[in-house]
């Protein structure tokens, strides 16, 4: 008889947020992937998230079928663009802190005929709590570091999120770190299971895999742990 594990029947399989649950069904998707990003003029050397990084997070999230994505971090709306195409039916609130700049003005006009798309300008540690809703996912990439992981925290403490994703957590970082050792659900972009995926981004951006410069998601599925005494104050003291 096969043993028996939770993430093995097709329907929680289904809804799974782990690295091979999420791995396996992005084999799934990757044809109707290719075909949205397909519809996108390519934007390389201005950073922000890469395709394949977004396709991680399309291939973890799509079973939920969320009403919301939450986005923090928007910049030049790379990102926001990818959001609102992969999920036409999702309504994509995102949040940009800064105003006056030239990414500002160029995330705009990239997205003003995107009709499941908010803009927001503000903080997102302010925002994000007060436009949460149950069932929403999350991506942040901005702020950064413990911010951003205090903020992860403080939305998946509600029980709201179906999923949330932090951009950049590179390997040894203390960011990292910290996850490593606090969140035994979380799973990361580079995982090998995943690093195939990144052919994407040679369609959109020819230069070497070396000069590319991957950020890295975490992605940290509900429920949030409990957290000891030691995470907690290092999180406190984070302004
Ligand atoms: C790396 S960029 C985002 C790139 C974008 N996601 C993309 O893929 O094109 C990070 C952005 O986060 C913004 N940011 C930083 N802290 C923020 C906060 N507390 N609330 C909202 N936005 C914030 C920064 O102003 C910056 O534009």
């Amino acid at each position: 008889m096969p043993a028996f594990s939770p993430d093995s029947s097709p329907v929680t399989r289904h809804l799974s947020l782990t690295a091979s649950a999420v791995a396996e069904r992005a084999e799934q998707l990757l044809p109707e992937y290719r075909q949205i990003i397909a519809n996108i003029a390519p934007e390389a050397g201005f950073g922000g998230i890469w395709e394949s990084e977004m396709f991680l997070f399309y291939a973890a999230v799509k079973p939920f079928a969320p009403k919301q994505i939450l986005e923090s971090g928007r910049a030049r709306g790379k990102s926001t663009l990818l959001l609102a195409r992969c999920f036409p039916q999702s309504q994509i609130v995102s949040v940009e802190y800064e105003r006056e700049s030239n990414n500002a003005l160029a995330a705009e006009a990239k997205l003003k005929n995107e009709s499941n798309v908010d803009l927001l300008y503000g903080d997102s540690r302010q925002i994000l709590p007060e436009r949460l809703e149950a069932g929403d996912a999350i991506l942040i990439d901005g702020p950064k570091d413990f911010r951003a992981i205090k903020l992860a925290i403080d939305l998946l403490q509600t029980g709201k999120p179906c999923a949330v994703f932090v951009h950049d957590f590179p390997p040894n970082s203390p960011q990292r770190k910290f996850v490593e050792h606090n969140f035994s659900n979380a799973f990361f972009g580079d995982d090998p299971l995943f690093l195939d995926f990144r052919e994407l981004d040679v369609e959109r951006d020819p230069r070497p895999h070396s000069q590319r410069g991957y950020g890295i998601f975490v992605c940290l599925p509900p429920p949030l742990p409990p957290l000891g005494l030691r995470p907690r104050l290092r999180l406190f003291f984070t302004t």
